[in-house]
């Protein structure tokens, strides 16, 4: 059988690569402090698992859910006014609203909707897998915009060749940025929408850790620009705001010529949300927003402890001023090494899981990434570890047998 060409041009999928070198380890007795991959450790806030609870008796729940069903309504109300709460922006419920299951469906399947085979799509790389693996999966070209610490990873747009941009039908952005957790501000969507004034292209926000913000000013939307909603739509997920990473629960704003695609494409591979978790969505979405300001409240914390740790042990770093990430490059003793060789070395050696740079595309070589999924006292091990190996010089940097604490 011959997978589609389409397919084996993807990479392997980071996480099950990552995923296969720790459970290597574990196989050896290897306790693995897990930081690969942002899967929020926190709980739900506690109205929303009881509403959940409560919906699965309601009459007609297990069935499929229709677009103008009472529980769907409600949660494109919910979403509109959530929109409107966090950015002031004002969304048409009905028509510039699209649930998804979970955002990553969402931006593959945006992809799908619109990548013919000569199309170009514009990604800042690094980039979210999805981003760029969308893309590929779609059908379409992938352009790749290296985005650099120097320029704050921003793209530069403007010094796009002419020909790249006018085959572009889509450009991906996403402020605060996973993995380099970088920040924008209004100015730099303003830019954008300028830019995008007399083209033909898409423009997709993906707004993940538009709560996750530590110091600095609270992030954007980029529909608060005025006229943006001509250009551009935006996606949230519940997964980290809410902790709920395993509902696949998030949606789609903004543009509807753009959204009724996304829904049609959509309406061809799935039958929306299970209308339980719409009902405990909506609650979270309209209730009190006391969790997520906590779980902000740990991650801010946990970064500093992770940052603080790391320089103090040698490994230089910066705080990051949002989302659940640290960003961190190769330190300098072992830069001789691929982000993927070194992951799998902290892996082997020290019992530590990292995300490789290169997971998140070609520019993200020379880096690895800590999802600050983990408590406080095992990121405290986590750096007792990360000394001890730092300290050994990787000495058997050729990754012999583990010596990284045997699991109980
Ligand atoms: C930038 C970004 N977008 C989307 C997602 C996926 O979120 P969801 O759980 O809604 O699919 C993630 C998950 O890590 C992410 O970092």
């Amino acid at each position: 059988m011959h997978e589609a060409n389409r397919m084996k041009r993807l990479p392997p999928y980071l996480f099950t690569v990552v995923d296969g070198l720790k459970r290597e380890a574990r196989a050896q007795g290897v306790d693995v402090i897990d930081f690969s991959m942002g899967n929020p450790d926190l709980a739900p806030p506690p109205h929303v698992v009881e509403a959940l609870r409560e919906a699965l008796d309601l009459p007609g729940i297990h069935r499929y859910s229709k677009w103008d069903e009472e529980i769907e309504r409600n949660l494109r109300k919910a979403i509109a006014f959530w929109y409107h709460e966090r950015f002031g922006v004002t969304l048409d419920p009905d028509t510039e609203v699209v649930p998804c299951i979970g955002s990553k469906e969402g931006i593959a399947h945006l992809a799908l909707a619109f990548m013919n085979s000569d199309d170009l799509a514009l990604i800042p790389s690094p980039a979210y897998p999805v981003h760029f693996n969308g893309i590929i999966m779609a059908g379409g070209i992938l352009y790749d915009i290296p985005i650099r610490e120097e320029k704050n990873y921003l793209p530069d747009l403007f010094s796009l060749p002419k020909e790249t941009t006018r085959l572009s039908k889509l450009l991906m952005l996403s402020y605060p940025h996973n993995p380099t957790t970088a920040t924008c501000g209004i100015d730099f969507y303003e830019q954008v929408i300028h830019w995008a004034r007399d083209k033909q292209i898409i423009i997709a926000s993906d707004l993940a850790y538009s709560d996750m913000v530590f110091r600095g000013p609270r992030a954007s939307s980029i529909l608060e620009v005025k006229g943006a909603i001509k250009h551009s739509i935006e996606f949230h997920t519940l997964s980290k705001s809410y902790s709920m990473p395993g509902w696949r629960i998030a949606f789609a704003v903004g543009n509807r010529e753009i959204l009724k695609s996304l829904a049609k494409t959509k309406s061809y591979c799935d039958f929306g949300i299970f209308k339980a978790i719409q009902y405990a969505a909506t609650k979270a979405l309209t209730g009190p927003q006391g969790t997520v300001k906590k779980a902000v409240e740990i991650y801010k914390k946990r970064s500093a402890l992770l940052v603080d740790g790391l320089n103090r042990i040698g490994w230089p770093t910066k705080k990051p001023d949002a989302t659940m990430y640290v960003w961190c490059r190769i330190p300098q003793k072992f830069s001789e090494h691929t982000s993927m060789a070194f992951t799998e070395l902290l892996i082997r050696e020290a019992g530590v899981a990292v995300a490789p740079g290169t997971g998140f595309g070609e520019y993200g070589e020379g880096y690895v990434r800590f999802a600050l999924v983990v408590p406080e006292e095992r990121i405290q091990e986590a750096l007792r570890r990360l000394e001890r190996f730092l300290q050994d010089g990787g000495a058997r940097k050729g990754g012999r047998r583990p010596k990284a604490r045997k699991s109980k």
